[in-house]
């Protein structure tokens, strides 16, 4: 019972692996962990996010975050999703929106924490 059960494990970690934008880049021999939930658990440094998000996104977020070409992100729809679903909409992309994937994780959840701390607030 022991011996199929890990087998499945290691097999089901194998699937994993190979899953484009199931990237496992935490600690080795735990459970690895999806990258927006990586990003979820992290805390954000806000100066940090806002020059991040300044860089990347103020061309179509606009700088207040109320949207320009892309969509306004802190109120309607977008402001309203979890920043797991957040995190996925920027490291995959959307639409005209392209991935950004080559942010870390820190930077990713920076930038999250200023569209719904920092942005959302003003
Ligand atoms: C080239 C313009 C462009 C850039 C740069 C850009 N976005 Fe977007 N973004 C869009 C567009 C357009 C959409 C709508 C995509 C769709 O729904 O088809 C979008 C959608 C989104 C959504 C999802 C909205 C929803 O309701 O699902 C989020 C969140 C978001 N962008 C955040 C960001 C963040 C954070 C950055 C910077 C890392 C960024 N975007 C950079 C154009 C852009």
């Amino acid at each position: 019972m022991l011996v199929s059960r890990s087998v499945v494990g290691l097999l089901l970690l194998a699937a994993l692996s190979v899953m484009p934008g199931c990237s496992t880049d935490g600690g080795e021999g735990d459970l690895p962990l999806d990258r927006p939930s990586q990003i979820a658990a992290l805390t954000a440094n806000l100066a940090a996010g806002a020059a991040s998000y300044e860089t990347n996104c103020l061309v179509c977020h606009a700088k207040d975050g109320k949207g320009d070409s892309g969509p306004n992100l802190v109120s309607g729809t977008a402001a309203a999703l979890p920043t797991k679903a957040m995190a996925s909409v920027i490291l995959n992309g959307k639409g005209s929106m392209g991935a950004y994937d080559s942010l870390t994780n820190q930077e990713v959840a920076d930038i999250i924490g200023h569209v719904m701390t920092t942005l959302a607030g003003n």
